[in-house]
């Protein structure tokens, strides 16, 4: 899938957010390694420290349906500047693919491209003694 297919796939799941607390809608696409991609919104609870970011249900549901090697994600946000993943999406977005690129996108297409890596040294360095 290129970029625009994933981007616009972020876009779509977007609307399906659960945000009345912070009125911030997030989209999340992760494409596999065979090509195929699922979809995560942030969903938030009344407790605010419940509240899952779009990045990690994403995840979730890809793993969920048998999917852990990620090629790709996307994110959108309505704002000025791209947003980047947060530290804990960054940590969990390790677990399976540290070099993970990553493409931000605002509604109205200013994009910005990361690379996880960079976004998150030393994921792994030191916790169980990993290298
Ligand atoms: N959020 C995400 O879903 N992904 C991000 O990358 C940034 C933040 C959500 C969490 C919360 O529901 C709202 O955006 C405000 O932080």
């Amino acid at each position: 899938m290129n970029r625009e297919s994933l981007v616009q796939a972020a876009i779509e799941v977007r609307r399906n957010a659960h945000a009345p607390y912070s009125s911030f809608p997030v989209g999340a696409a992760i494409e596999c390694s065979d090509g195929t991609v699922f979809t995560g919104c942030n969903v938030e609870n009344l407790s605010f420290g419940l509240t899952m970011c779009a990045e990690r249900v994403a995840v979730g549901v890809a793993l969920a349906a048998g999917h852990r090697d990620f090629r790709c994600m996307a994110v959108v946000a309505e704002t000025n500047v791209p947003i980047s993943p947060c530290g804990a999406c960054r940590q969990v977005l390790a677990e399976f693919r540290p070099s993970l690129p990553i493409i931000s996108s605002t509604l109205d297409g200013t994009t910005e491209e990361f690379v996880l890596d960079q976004l998150l040294p030393r994921a792994s360095t030191g916790i169980l003694n990993r290298p």
